[in-house]
């Protein structure tokens, strides 16, 4: 039986950006949202219909939010799968525990793309010293990364040989890491896949991703420089991975694109995703809609791109002016372009490399979209070769 909009109540784990915007589109439903967030000016927190307050693993929170919510779902990886199992005792949690904890530990995950049959980068696993001896030599250069809680190129180091090897994993305080051989890559993109509690899956147009200093800054759909088989091959990919695990609600799955041409899958993050945020309003229905519909077992359809579309990631950078004396960018020049959507956080605060807001920016054409994209990077000071 779905939980039906306009009746049920679905609860959010993580009060960040991503729950935010869970929570506009299941209020658009017709849904209440309870927030469990210790922040309490969290973004979610402070527009959904309640904010619990609390730590994650906070054994009365957890009830409370089990009591007045049908379903629950989360907003950050790094969630405590503990947290998941409890709340799993008696309610709809998605996705759920056993697929988060693949998730949240890089070792777990390769392991999941090797068993889906999905070719990820030459890797091993580094549990302790003991183990660097029996590094082949053909992982280096190599970069090592710690199996669990690194994001946005945190907890990572490059290495050429032995001794930074040696050096590296010491750095990164000799805990469980996997050493993946680099590659050289010709791009990068993501496929977000949703999939039912019944096993349906849909999966959105591949999004092409580039990074500047580990932060994603600009997502572009259709990928400009992916060929169509290679994004067939990434979607089919992707729902591959998230049948393995049995996965219910929206995923999302980073590749390579190699110089020769060949797909290599490197990382998932289970929920909705920055690279994802081009769908609310490029698509006629967006990752976080999806997400609301996953998880309340509603039917999932096919998503349409309508419209090209560029993403430009918006950091806390551009609230700074040369002096470092704060401002307010100049969102009416920005808006006043043709295709530009404004979407920010609700952050009090910016700080350098903080995620304030996204700017999308749709076209008639891939041209169009790009223009003005261009157009946007100019107003706001951000770099525009891209
Ligand atoms: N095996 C690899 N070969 C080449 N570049 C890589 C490799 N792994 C990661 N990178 C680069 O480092 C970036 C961050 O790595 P990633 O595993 O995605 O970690 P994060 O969790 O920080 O996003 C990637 O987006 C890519 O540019
Ligand atoms: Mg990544």
């Amino acid at each position: 039986m779905p939980l039906l909009p306009g009746e049920a109540t679905l609860g959010v784990l993580g009060g960040g950006q991503l729950g935010r915007m869970f929570v506009h589109a299941a209020q658009s439903l017709g849904y209440t949202c309870v927030v469990l967030d210790p922040d309490a000016s969290s973004p979610a927190g402070t527009v959904a219909q309640a904010h619990l307050k609390a730590d994650y693993l906070d054994g009365a929170a957890l009830a409370q939010l089990a009591q007045r919510c049908h379903a629950i779902t989360t907003e950050f990886e790094n969630v405590p799968a503990r947290a998941l199992e409890t709340l799993a005792a008696t309610r709809v949690v998605a996705p759920g525990a056993a697929a988060v904890a693949i998730c949240q530990d890089r070792s777990r995950e390769k392991a999941h793309f090797v068993a889906s049959g999905v070719p990820c980068a030459p890797y091993a696993v580094l549990r302790s010293g003991a183990d660097l001896a029996g590094v082949g030599d053909d992982l280096l250069p190599g970069i090592l990364k710690t199996a669990r809680l690194g994001y946005d190129g945190k907890g990572q180091r490059r290495v050429t040989d032995r001794a930074q090897l040696a050096v590296a994993f010491r750095e990164l305080g000799e805990v469980e890491c996997v050493l993946e051989k680099m590659l050289p890559l010709a791009l990068e993109m993501s496929v977000l896949v949703v999939r039912g509690a019944d096993g349906q899956a849909v999966t959105y147009p591949v999004q092409q991703n580039l990074h500047l200093d580990g932060i994603l800054a600009v997502t572009e759909v259709p990928a400009p420089g992916v060929p169509g088989a290679l994004q067939a091959q990434a979607r089919q990919s992707a729902v591959a991975i998230a049948q393995g695990m049995g996965y219910v609600g929206v995923l999302c799955v980073e590749f390579f694109v190699l110089k020769d041409g060949r797909l290599v899958v490197n990382e998932m993050a289970p929920r909705p995703h920055n690279s994802g945020h081009y769908t609310m309003d490029a698509c006629d229905i967006s990752q976080f809609e999806m997400q609301v519909r996953a998880m309340a077992g509603l039917p999932l359809r096919e998503p349409r791109l309508h419209s090209p579309v560029v993403m430009l990631n918006l950091l806390g950078d551009l609230w700074f002016d040369a002096q470092g004396q704060l401002r307010t960018p100049d969102w009416a020049a920005v808006l006043a372009l043709p295709g530009a959507s404004l979407h920010l956080y609700g952050k009090a605060q910016a700080r350098v490399g903080r995620k304030m807001g996204h700017l999308n920016l749709i076209g008639p054409t891939a041209e169009a979209a790009r223009d003005s994209a261009r157009q946007a990077c100019a107003l706001l000071g951000l770099p525009a070769e891209w």
